[in-house]
């Protein structure tokens, strides 16, 4: 495992003649959404070029691969090229073992978290036009890397599960009967934000207290818990349960409202609001600071 950051390493790529010309993934998108047309300035200066992205390698089960290092790559530009369109034509052209993860390819399902130019972005969200070249992209700092891009979820996933993340109501309502079980409109626009957390990790991956404390619940096991905590459908009892979680020794309490975590995510959540909300209502129940 490797969360070291190496020195840049100068490794060229050679660009495959047969490709000029040929239909990207992305050209090929655009043509059947019938987005093709839509050309922004910056796409525009880049029309023709090829970009330079450097990619952080490292594979432990390869003994040449196991000093991390960066690898170039000089991708040909097309219209709407996103970071993770860029990664994938150096792997599917120059290196197909270049590994990351991605999946839906529309800030959905929130695989692709990469470090672009010293942030947390999704690298399906992140234009290539809008960056500085060379495009340095990395894991998601502070987790341990598997291999290249790829970093272990393992610890994030166990923290989001920690504070039980789902629904609970033992009165629900009377299915045959087709009752539903109702929320008020201002109920679901204090919690709307919250739940559109796509499990990404940027935010974790941007904390300096989680990174100073492997057990911090972090950002955004602590905004899954603002989700629930904040619905009026569940019962006092459980909202207290909830709060209980929360105010632990590594909860809320240890985030410092830098704000990291919001600047970062990728949906646009006020996690540091939703923590220090939180943190109000702990107070409310009962007064515990660690
Ligand atoms: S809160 Fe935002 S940054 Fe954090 S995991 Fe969810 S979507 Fe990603
Ligand atoms: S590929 Fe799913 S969020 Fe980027």
């Amino acid at each position: 495992m490797s969360t070291q950051q190496p020195e840049p390493e100068t490794q060229e790529a050679p660009q495959d003649p047969e490709m000029k010309g040929a239909e990207s993934p992305v050209d090929q998108r655009e043509r059947e959404s019938g987005m093709a047309d839509q050309t922004s300035v910056d796409d525009a200066n880049l029309e023709g070029e090829t970009v330079h992205i450097k990619v952080f390698r490292y594979d432990p089960e390869v003994e040449a691969k196991q000093e991390p290092r960066f690898d170039d790559f000089h991708v040909p530009f097309t219209k709407g090229m996103t970071v993770l369109d860029a990664v994938m034509y150096a792997r599917d052209e120059y290196d197909s073992s270049l590994t990351f993860r991605h999946s839906c390819r529309q800030a959905v399902c929130g695989s692709d978290a990469f470090f672009v130019n010293g942030k947390q972005q999704l690298g399906c969200k992140t234009q290539i036009a809008d960056l500085e070249q060379p495009v340095r992209i990395e894991p998601l700092p502070h987790q341990e890397v598997v291999k290249d891009l790829v970093v272990d979820m393992e610890h994030f996933y166990d923290q989001m599960h920690a504070v039980e993340p789902y629904f609970q109501n033992e009165d629900t309502p009377d299915a045959s009967a087709l009752e539903e079980q109702r929320q008020s409109r201002e109920n679901r626009e204090k919690i709307k934000m919250s739940t559109r957390c796509i499990w990404c990790a940027s935010c974790v991956s941007s904390c300096n207290i989680a990174a100073g404390d492997n057990q911090y619940l972090g950002p955004a096991a602590i905004n899954k818990a603002y989700r629930f905590a904040m619905d009026e459908r569940e019962p006092e009892e459980i909202k207290e349960h909830r709060l209980r979680i929360i105010e632990q020794e590594h909860g809320v309490w240890r985030c410092q409202t830098q704000f990291s975590c919001t600047e970062v995510c990728p949906k646009d959540i006020p996690l540091t609001e939703h923590i220090q909300a939180l943190k109000r209502e702990a107070v409310k129940k009962n007064l515990k600071f660690w």
